[in-house]
């Protein structure tokens, strides 16, 4: 049985809490002899400023490089709000995403069954939704130069941030959609606006090949990006695989992961360029370090266990397993469980240790 490398980085706040409820799933899984893992645990984030003065240290940077995923928790907090801007607890992730070059961002927004009347649309539109959408993260319009502000001669000033994709750009993201869409529904749609932007003529262009030339058994739509915010609110389940650039993305996957319910639900993954064989990965809840219920047990930890879900699906090839995460999550909703955020009003509400255990029990029979 292979071994996996895993590097956990809980990080501050509830990001530590909603970690601890990984480990168990994690401990339960080897004792059973399912899955094997070398685990490492390191400091980011204000955890890490405070023990040596940096948001990551040079050592945890190289677990990072050397793992198979990382589990991160979240960073940051009113405590750090006075640290020096490069040495702030989100440098450190920023850190991560940049030396691992993550370039992908897979976004799901998943309605369970049991959450579908909290969503702001009705049941029927949202009931089963799963949707993953990728978004490009590390180019496009964030990163663009010429980023500037500028005088002008008569006294005004000019904004300018600057879109800009290559070919190879578009190319490996388009790529990671369709490997994802094959474990999947097998279906990617790819959002842009090509009527008005070059770079969404670009964009159309190449993923149109890469289509063509490496995933023709995958099916391929295109959609005006505009549109496609319309549909994901009339009609969401039309989608399973979305595609898009760093603007978009951003836009389409917070408005697509609140049809779903709470930030204590959703899980995310950042993938990096494949080398020898191995994609850099790192996996973390939508959520931050919550300062507002830290240190409580009220923290949600389903996102966090759902983004080691997708740790399993995407990372380690433990699809089967994954699944029986999903499986148990959807249980214990089913029986009725909830953490404050997800609760109606009136409603028992159970800690974040509590629902740990009792997605742990479920993913036990679920096995
Ligand atoms: P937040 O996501 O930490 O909290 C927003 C609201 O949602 C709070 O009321 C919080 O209690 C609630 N919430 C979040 N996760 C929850 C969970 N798992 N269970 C139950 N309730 C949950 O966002 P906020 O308040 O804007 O930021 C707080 C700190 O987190 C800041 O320092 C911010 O910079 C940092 N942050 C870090 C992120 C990361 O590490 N990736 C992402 C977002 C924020
Ligand atoms: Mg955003």
């Amino acid at each position: 049985m292979a071994t996996h490398k895993l590097l956990l980085l809980p990080g501050d706040g509830i990001g530590v809490e909603v970690m601890e409820e990984v480990k168990k799933i994690i401990a339960w899984l080897e004792s059973k002899g399912v899955a094997s893992f070398a685990i490492e645990e390191d400091l980011v984030g204000g955890a890490a400023f405070d023990d040596h003065g940096e948001s990551i240290s040079e050592g945890a940077m190289k677990k990072a490089h050397q793992a198979d995923a990382i589990m991160f928790g979240a960073v940051g907090g009113p405590k750090w709000d006075k640290v020096p801007y490069d040495k702030r607890p989100e440098a450190g992730l920023l850190r991560l995403r940049k030396d691992l070059d993550l370039f992908a961002n897979l976004r799901p927004a998943l309605c369970y069954p049991a959450l579908a009347d909290s969503s702001s649309l009705k049941r029927e539109i949202v009931e089963g939704l799963d949707i993953l959408i990728v978004r490009e993260l590390t180019g496009g319009v964030y990163f663009g130069e010429p980023k500037i502000i500028e005088e002008l001669p008569d006294g005004q000033q000019r904004a300018i941030d600057t879109q800009v994709y290559t070919t190879n750009e578009i190319a490996r993201i388009a790529r990671v959609a369709f490997e994802l869409a094959r474990l999947r529904k097998n279906i990617v749609h790819s959002a842009e606006k090509n009527n008005v932007m070059k770079s969404g003529v670009l964009w159309k262009q190449v993923v149109t090949k890469v289509h063509a030339e490496e995933y023709s058994d995958v099916g391929l739509e295109h959609i005006l990006a505009d549109n496609c915010a319309m549909q994901l609110v009339r009609n969401p389940k039309q989608f399973d695989v979305l595609v898009t650039d760093n603007l978009f993305g951003d836009i389409l996957s917070d408005a697509a992961s609140m049809l779903t319910g709470s930030l204590g639900m959703l899980p995310s993954a950042s993938l990096g360029a494949e080398k020898n064989g191995k994609r850099a990965a790192m996996y973390e809840p939508v959520h931050g370090s919550a300062p507002d219920i830290a240190g409580k047990g009220l923290a949600n930890p389903i996102a966090e266990i759902a983004s080691f879900g997708m740790a399993l699906r995407y990372s380690l090839g433990l699809g089967d397993i994954a699944d029986a995460v999903d499986r148990a999550i959807s249980r214990v909703l089913d029986q009725g469980l909830r953490t404050r955020d997800i609760a109606a009003l009136g409603e028992k509400t159970i800690g974040t240790s509590e629902m740990g255990n009792a997605v742990l029990a479920a993913l036990q029979k679920e096995m």
